[in-house]
């Protein structure tokens, strides 16, 4: 019977799925026996890495890949269907839970509210034939890993890192977006990044902190006092060769429509919980990604003619050692390492105030409820 299934432990265990900067682009209605409506935003109007939507499409595919999951606890299946007509930026998923004797509680359930992001160093040591295997059988059937592992692809893939970096921390259109996403002196956020997760050291954290109160000063370290070397080192440099290997997650054609994305987070949320479930960490690092689209699809995401340039020669690079067709079709990436968990980490809303009443419009799925949602890279 529907009536038989718990839908708030489902979405109570759901709610852990990740999302770019912490936004939880997704509000739930309690609709009737064994059905939620899932009622998305994207943050495109205002986070200049949330092209067209797609990273929060990515993290909605999340979401219910991981209500699917944890329905999966109490022998139900899952079934979710968008809406067509819902507006642009504000998806609507019919998500439908049912008795299944054919569903055994998945493998992954215990690792959905442990699996979080490590940004600081991971250990070296390379992951084993079998942790390879597992992850990659993860991602399968929609996408293929591919793996950058010896120590000249991690250093390559740093200094790249470290490129996008430097762009993004001196274009003014992502400005907002560092303010506005970051927790301060917290180890722990939930509606945000905890500054303790970033990576960076004490004094960093503190030089960042006073730096990011206006753009005029920004841009004032920026020039006079190599305002990004610091941050760069200790958040892409390092990081970017202190772990087993750089992954990327191709899809078997570019993702192009809502569907294709939310597909993809599907699988970009069971790869990571493989990566949980193994004791490995993640950081995902999609920025570059956002960057090459931009490029590709010749759209303009900065006004300082030196940045665009100085993104246009990184992607150039990404290109060439990816190579053109499989950058375009890639929908995730990121670095993999063994090593312990991190011990400051973003933390979620509380149910109550994810869950809105259906036809109530004081209440609608909007950003505007919690803080205005903002993507970090
Ligand atoms: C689509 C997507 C893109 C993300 N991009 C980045 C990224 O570029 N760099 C990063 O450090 N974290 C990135 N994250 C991780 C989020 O910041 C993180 O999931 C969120 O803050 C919640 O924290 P948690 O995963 O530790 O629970 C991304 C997550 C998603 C779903």
């Amino acid at each position: 019977m529907p009536s038989d299934i718990d839908l708030r432990a489902i979405l109570d265990l759901a709610r852990w799925a990740p999302s770019g900067d912490n936004t939880q682009p997704w509000r739930f209605e309690l609709a009737g026996q064994g059905h939620v409506v899932v009622h998305g935003f994207d943050t495109r109007e205002h986070c200049v890495y949330d092209l067209d939507g797609h990273a929060s499409e990515l993290s909605l595919g999340a979401l219910l890949e991981t209500m699917a999951i944890a329905a999966s606890a109490q022998g139900a299946s899952m079934q979710a269907t968008r809406r067509a007509d819902a507006p642009v930026g504000r998806p609507v998923f019919d998500v439908r839970f049912a008795p299944d004797a054919q569903v055994r509680p998945d493998a992954l359930i215990a690792s959905i509210d442990k699996r979080s992001v490590q940004r600081r160093p991971m250990a070296t040591r390379r992951l084993t034939v079998q942790e390879k295997q597992a992850l990659e059988a993860a991602a399968a059937p929609h996408c293929r890993v591919v793996w950058r592992e010896d120590f000249s692809q991690r250093l390559e893939s740093a200094r790249l890192l470290s490129t996008f970096a430097k762009v993004r921390l001196t274009m003014p259109e992502a400005y907002p977006t560092h303010r506005d996403i970051i927790e301060w002196d917290a180890r722990f956020s939930i509606d945000r990044v905890p500054d303790q997760a970033l990576g960076v050291d004490r004094m960093t954290a503190k030089m960042m902190r006073f730096v990011l109160g206006s753009w005029e000063r920004v841009r004032f370290f920026n020039r006079w006092l190599a305002g990004t070397v610091a941050p760069r080192i200790q958040m892409d440099l390092i990081p970017g060769l202190a772990c087993a290997a750089h992954f990327a997650l191709v899809a078997k054609q570019e993702p192009v429509t809502i569907d294709d994305y939310v597909a993809a987070g599907r699988t970009v949320q069971r790869f990571w919980l493989t990566v949980t479930q193994l004791g490995l960490n993640l950081q995902p690092a999609v920025t570059p990604l956002i960057f090459a689209r931009y490029l590709r699809e010749r759209r303009a995401f900065t006004a300082q003619p030196g940045v665009s340039a100085e993104a246009t020669r990184a992607v150039k690079r990404m290109g060439e050692l990816l190579g053109a067709s499989t950058l375009q079709a890639t929908v995730f990436m990121g670095r993999v390492g063994a090593g312990p968990a991190p011990a400051s980490r973003s933390l979620r809303l509380p149910l109550q105030r994810l869950e809105v009443q259906g036809n109530n419009p004081t209440q609608p799925a909007a950003p505007s409820l919690a803080r205005e949602p903002t993507r970090v890279g």
